[in-house]
Order: C-alpha cells, then structure tokens, then sequence
C-alpha cells in the first residue's frame, strides 16, 4: 500500500515530506505514516484537478459511469482489506467496517446510473418567439473534507456524485485515518480515471484547509465535521462565494411512546447509540421515553447493553472499539460525571477500560437525566446513553427540539397517527421512525439549524455538484 505516498496529477508523491503516524486506538500502535503536506502540495492538486476539470466534464455522464462503476467493483473486490485498514486505524469493529466498505461502494455505484439523469429543463415561456432551457452544468473543482469516524462511506457518499456531476476533486482526509484514503485512491487508479480528476492531499489541516480556501479555482468544498471547523469553513468562503456543502454534529433525540414495540425500540436504539462506539453524528444522543413504557424499556436496554463486547475491533465478536484518542475518553468522562453530580443514576457501565490497553469507554446507560446536563446539551461522540422520561407528546416535543442541531432523529411508536403527528413537529433533516439505521445512498442525509448546509445522498446529493444555467434563446 502507498501508505507514506500522497497522490496529485496521477503520481503517488512527498517521499521526502516529514511523516505523520497513524496511530491505532485500541492499543496505541503506529500502523501507517503519510506525508504532511501543506499548502505547496494542496495548491499542486488543485492545479491538477483544474486542468483535469477542462476534459473530465466534457466527457459523457456514460463515459463517467463506466469508470465509476469499475471503481464500484474494486471496492466490493477490496472489502476486507479496506474494511481491515478502517479498523486498524480508526478501531471500529470489523464487522462494521465490512458493512462500511459495502455501503460506501453503494454511493459510487447509484451515482454511476443517477449522473445520466442529470436532465436540465425546458420551461415554457410566455413570449412566443422565446425558447427557455434550464442547462445542468458541473459546479468546478471539488474539494472534499472528511472525517475520521467513517473514512471511506464519506469520501464515496461524496466522491460518487461530484464526480458522476463532471466535478473533479481533491480529497484532505482526516488525519486521524488517512490510511483508507490512500488506499481508495489506489483502487480509484487501478479503475482507470484520467489523471487529475482524483487527487489525495495528507497533512496539516489547517495549512491544506486555509490553501483550498483561499484557492479561486476551487468552486466547492464539501465538509463533514464539527459544526465548530464548519462555521470557520463558513466565513472562510465568503470572499470567493464558494459553493459549500456541510455535514456537521448532531445531537440526535430518540422519543420513544408507551404503544413501542419495546424489543424493536432496544435494538433500534443500541443500533443507534452504539454504532462506531457512539461516534456518530447521526447516533442517538439524548433517549426520551414515555412514563408508561419506561421502565420496562430501561430494564431491557440495560440487559442489552451488558451484552455488549468491548475491545479491539480486529477480533470478530466485538461490538465496541476503542473511541478515537484519549481526549475523546476524557471529554466522555466528563459528560458521565457531571451528570451523576446533577442527580442523574448510574445505571450500567460509567468507567474508563484501562485494562483494555487503548482509548476504551465502557458501555454506558445512566437514567434519571435532564436539561441541565451537559449530555443533554452538547454531542457525547461515546458509549453513553442517557435516558430521560417524560409524560406528554407535547413535552417530548419540546425536549427534542430544544437543541442548536437539527441532523437526525429517531421515533418509536407502532402508532401512524402519533408518529406522523410527532414527526411533523421534529427539525431535523432526518428522522428514524423504528429505525436505528436510516442512511443509504438514494435519499437525502444533512441537517436542519447548525447541523449543516445542503444534503448528501439521493438526487439532492448530485444537485450539490451542478449549476444551473438559464438559457434564453431569442428566435427573431
Ligand atoms: C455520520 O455519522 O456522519 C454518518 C453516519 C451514517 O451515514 O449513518
């Protein structure tokens, strides 16, 4: 693997660069180096995806398609080995990764067919010797920002449509899991794209991020990240008016009424909650749960999530991996303890595992919580689920909706009445309705409020990439 490689203009480059080492949580071991690059290196893939622009999007969205679709192949052919890298160096389980290679590969795969649906208009016009067209056009030069908790389902949730739109694009993977980056890449070379549509930045963030920035041939970026590194992505586009797509945190609500199937709301909320050891922007932050069903539900939770096996996520039967790095311990550690000093109870787990030998949580349910804790306030990115009850739909409401984020919610209820009613009510861009789970490539993920901007996923997803361009074609 060309693991100390960056990859600009179809050269695997910055042998000579300084190296940055890719540690894995579970046990603190180096399993890789990239390059740091900074904003020479940014600015050189930035040329390149530039000049690439100019004949990748002249090229024919079935032309696209075809590479797009190879690329797909390589993926599912590569799973385990991308699905082995991913939990190296990020320490999800691997059965998780596996799931993560296998989805990612859907976004490239659905925006191969979806690139040749990109259709314009035609609109009627109210002057007779007028025509008037709607054409789609691909937006530029895409930079793509991406996180460390899913290393390749963001690069493809993202990759898939700019590059079935005609974009061309830079990747800045995070630093914390580069590896899968480079090793999509390679796949992305072996599938055969045109030098420079494709290109791989490692590194300093701040450097590569302030070059893409300030760069003029950059017309997009599109970011999934904290709300925090957002906002500055925000202001920092302003001079040039950049296009911009935003992922950003979460601190999801999951409302679950007396008429729950209450074995299918457990595991809609473990599935929730603890995904990827709760770091999620999209996992179940704050579990409000209705008087009558209360108890019966936290008895059962909890009997769940003792269930579940901490540890390094190579080994087949774990359910939780280590979370990133210790401050992410830390700041999980606070968040329990500040509740347990407000009145909250303790109720399962509530420990760091140092005994495990990396950055482990224990699995955590502490009930009895409220408002006035930070959980409740502000994203965990752990294995903690604080469980709140409440008596009234419209309290529930309230509670769910009192928060600066909007990304996704979940609702359990068998009743289509009480679920329709509540949702309407719920700002967020997306909702689970006795659903733990509900991302896929062919429908729209993003947030409402400081969640984000725009969507990714479905035909949204690919509109993110084009421009429209009015034509008016006078036939005097
Ligand atoms: C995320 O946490 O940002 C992505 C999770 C998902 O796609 O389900």
């Amino acid at each position: 693997m060309k693991d100390d490689l960056m990859y600009i203009n179809g050269e695997w480059i910055g042998k000579e660069l300084e190296k940055l080492e890719v540690v894995n949580p579970a046990n603190g071991q180096v399993v890789g180096t990239v390059p740091i690059g900074g904003e020479d290196e940014a600015n050189q893939a930035i040329a390149s995806a530039h000049a690439a622009f100019q004949t990748w999007s002249q090229t024919t969205a079935y032309e696209r398609a075809m590479y797009l679709k190879r690329l797909n192949d390589l993926i599912l052919k590569n799973q385990e080995e991308l699905a082995q890298v991913m939990t190296l160096e990020m320490g999800k389980p691997i059965r998780e990764s596996r799931g993560e290679a296998a989805s990612s590969a859907t976004y490239i795969e659905w925006y191969a067919e979806e690139g040749k649906r990109i259709y314009g208009e035609t609109v009627p016009s109210h002057i007779a010797n007028k025509r008037m067209q709607v054409w789609k056009r691909p937006v530029g030069v895409v930079a793509a920002i991406t996180p460390w908790n899913f290393p390749l389902a963001m690069l493809t949730r993202k990759m898939g449509p700019a590059l079935a739109a005609g974009c061309t694009i830079v990747i800045k993977p995070s630093g914390e899991s580069p590896l899968t980056a480079v090793k999509l890449v390679e796949l992305c070379e072996e599938a055969g794209f045109p030098k420079g549509v494709i290109n791989l930045v490692t590194g300093s963030s701040s450097k590569i991020g302030n070059a893409i920035m300030e760069n003029e041939k950059v017309q997009k970026v599109t970011f999934t990240g904290s709300t925090e590194v957002g906002k500055l992505l925000i202001r920092q586009s302003a001079d040039q008016v950049k296009r911009l797509s935003m992922e950003l945190g979460g601190h999801a609500p999951i409302i679950i009424l007396d008429d729950a199937n209450v074995d299918a709301a457990v595991k809609g909320v473990l599935a929730s909650k603890f995904r990827n050891a709760g770091q999620t922007c999209v996992c179940g932050n704050r579990i409000y749960v209705q008087a009558g069903i209360h108890d019966v539900f936290l008895e059962k939770f909890t009997t769940a999530v003792d269930q579940l096996k901490v540890g390094d996520g190579t080994n087949e039967n774990v359910d939780i991996g280590p979370l990133i790095n210790q401050s992410s311990v830390d700041k999980v550690a606070d968040q329990v303890a500040d509740a347990l000093s407000k009145g909250a109870t303790l109720v399962t787990g509530g420990r760091e595992l140092t005994e495990e030998g990396g950055t482990f949580y224990a699995p955590t349910v502490i009930s009895g919580v409220d408002s006035s804790m930070v959980i409740m306030q502000e994203e965990t990115f752990g294995p903690v689920a604080p469980v709140q009850k409440f008596e009234t739909i419209e309290e529930a409401i309230r509670l769910a909706n009192d928060t600066k984020y909007g990304l996704a919610a979940y609702v359990f209820t068998e009743s289509v009445a009480k679920g329709t009613l509540l949702i309407e009510q719920l700002n967020f861009g997306i909702v689970g309705w006795n659903d733990g789970m509900p991302s896929a490539a062919q429908v729209p993920f993003g947030g409402m409020k400081e969640s984000g901007l725009g969507r990714e996923g479905g035909h949204e997803g690919l509109e993110a990439f084009l421009e429209s361009q009015y034509v008016s074609i006078g036939m005097d």
